[in-house]
């Protein structure tokens, strides 16, 4: 399998007929993505928690869609991930308003989120994997159901290289334990277990897309787990930078984020290539851990398959972890 793979905007098939599904697309990533495929008249949903943000969003791609002279269908769909009982039922809503399902890119995360007093589980993990989890999976028999006619349906699930900052074992208790300072406001001190719970719940975005490889792959479903590299023009872990490290230091990771990061589009790239392009089933590519490939400049090259240490190939941890989250997508409907 080729490991170093070339892509740019340009080789974007054309992408009518195809549906789209991509969380968290009001902004960052998630929002050039969306361009990628609206541009390429692919019918784009932005599965968003907050409608002003989305129809905000909406507003920006219509106008670079109208100067691209693309009149494409771009829809918000309502989704919280950070309640397991609503991303279920978004998914379920999903499922009453189209009758296909081609990409599905689960891009939504947060970093260095804090526990609330309602919420049961590790707020990042809760976020970046449960409620993806819950929402991926209510949404299967669409996703089968297209695969049947097309053979051919993309899932993404973005994950980061923070993933190699932890374990490659998935640390259930720090999911599930109330830390005794979760409730202090936050502060410094929380920096590396913040940093340390955000590469789990990226760890389990691997895992997921693993297992759904697994379980889906015979039947025309091609998932693979991208690290977008690292990227500016984007709000992650903004405001948590600024919680625990002041204005000065926000003002200085935006400083580097202008100059020194990736062009957000750039950060599109390699999930909008595992989306759409022909060379994906071409080339078999599934299961995989992506990253972008960068000149000496930290300018975009393309995208690569980057083969994983043994110890991320343990194909019981994937399934565990499939396992485990349904037993909480159980436990938290039943409630
Ligand atoms: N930027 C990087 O350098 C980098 C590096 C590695 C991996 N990544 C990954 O790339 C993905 C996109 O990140 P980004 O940099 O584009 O971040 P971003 O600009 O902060 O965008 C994150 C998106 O997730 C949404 N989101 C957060 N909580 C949500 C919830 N409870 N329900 C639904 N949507 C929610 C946000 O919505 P709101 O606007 O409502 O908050 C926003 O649309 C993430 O998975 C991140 O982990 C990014």
């Amino acid at each position: 399998m080729a490991s170093t793979l070339n892509f740019s905007a340009k080789d974007i098939p054309d992408l009518t007929g195809k549906v789209a599904l991509i969380t968290g697309a009001n902004v960052g990533i998630g929002l050039e993505t969306a361009y990628f495929l609206a541009s390429h008249n692919a019918t784009v949903h932005l599965a968003c928690r907050s409608e002003p943000r989305a129809l905000a969003a909406i507003d920006i791609l219509q106008s670079r869609l109208k100067a691209a002279k693309v009149d494409a269908k771009v829809y918000y769909h309502n989704l919280d991930l950070g309640s397991i009982k609503t991303a279920k039922s978004s998914a379920e809503d999903f499922l009453t308003k189209e009758n296909r399902l081609d990409i599905l890119i689960a891009n939504a995360g947060v970093l260095g989120n804090q526990w609330t007093p309602e919420w049961e589980y590790e707020p990042m993990f809760l976020t970046n994997h449960l409620g993806h989890f819950a929402f991926v999976t209510t949404l299967l028999p669409l996703i089968e159901k297209t695969a049947d006619i097309t053979h051919d349906v993309r899932i993404v699930c973005t994950t980061s290289k923070a993933l190699f900052m932890t374990s490659p074992t998935i640390d259930y208790d720090s999911i599930t334990d109330r830390p005794k300072d979760a409730d202090e406001p936050r502060h410094i001190g929380q920096f590396a277990t913040s940093m340390k719970v955000y590469g789990q719940s990226k760890l389990a975005n691997l895992y997921f897309a693993k297992e759904l490889d697994r379980r889906y792959r015979a039947k025309g479903v091609w998932v693979n787990a991208p690290h977008p590299g690292w990227v500016g023009g984007t709000e992650l872990g903004l405001h948590e930078a600024f919680d625990m490290f002041g204005f000065i230091t926000k003002r200085i990771v935006e400083f580097l984020h202008t100059w020194f990061a990736m062009k957000t589009a750039d950060g599109a790239a390699t999930q909008t290539y595992l989306a759409t392009s022909p060379k994906v089933p071409e080339y078999g590519i599934h299961g995989q851990y992506l990253m972008p490939r960068n000149n000496w400049l930290w300018r975009y090259q393309g995208p690569q398959v980057v083969k994983l240490d043994a110890a991320y190939q343990n194909e019981e941890e994937w399934s565990k972890l499939w396992q485990w989250s349904e037993e909480v997508v159980k436990k938290e409907l039943a409630k």
